[in-house]
């Protein structure tokens, strides 16, 4: 079963009942400031801090049957121990283009040939990498996304072919190189 909702859509969700529980909060403050009575202004408070504890819980219980599976947070702080360099690029490309573009294009834009068959489609990646830390770019590369037709990488190539594909599709986003 797939779970219509994402982890980050249930925290995106919190975020604003948060924001809104702030506002009641002020409401209820310059309510009382006036002299009159708070109370209503504090239960619609309560309440949204209420339902901001219920997507928080949701967001990291029903989160295993959602596609993004969870990132250890340590994966943030990784950095790619490949330098930046023309030949770690090529080496990348090359990776990409044997096992990946079938699925990501050889652009990495999404729209490989196998990319129609799948629910849900790969992203571009030219958009999607940029917005992630390598680390977690790295992760989902060796690990997988679950739920998708993302598969690992871990066994099928080394440390070093994963991180040279970061290079060579940071580059590729950074439009420094063309393909
Ligand atoms: C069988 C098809 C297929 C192959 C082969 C494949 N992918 Fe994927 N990939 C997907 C799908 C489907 C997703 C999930 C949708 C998404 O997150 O883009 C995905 C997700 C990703 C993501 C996460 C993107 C994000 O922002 O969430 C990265 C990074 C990625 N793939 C890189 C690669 C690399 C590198 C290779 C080759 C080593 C590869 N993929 C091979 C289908 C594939």
């Amino acid at each position: 079963m797939q779970f219509p909702i994402t982890r980050q859509g249930l925290q995106d969700i919190a975020q604003f009942l948060i924001a809104g529980a702030l506002l009641f909060g002020v409401l209820a403050l310059v309510t009382r400031q006036r002299g009159n009575s708070p109370r209503r202004y504090l239960q619609s408070a309560g309440m949204l801090v209420g339902l901001t504890l219920v997507s928080y819980v949701l967001a990291f219980t029903v989160a295993p049957n959602i596609p993004t599976p969870p990132v250890p947070f340590t994966a943030r702080f990784m950095t790619n121990p490949v330098p930046d360099t023309t030949e770690n690029i090529d080496a990348g490309r090359r990776t990409f283009q044997e096992n990946c573009a079938i699925c990501h294009g050889s652009r990495a834009l999404g729209d490989g040939a196998q990319a129609f068959t799948l629910n849900p489609k790969p992203f571009n990646l030219q958009v999607h990498v940029p917005l992630h830390a390598t680390g977690e770019v790295f992760y989902w590369i060796s690990n997988g996304v679950a739920n998708t037709g993302m598969p690992a990488w871990e066994g099928k190539l080394t440390e070093e072919q994963r991180w040279q594909i970061i290079r060579y599709l940071d580059a590729l986003a950074a439009k420094r190189i063309d393909q």
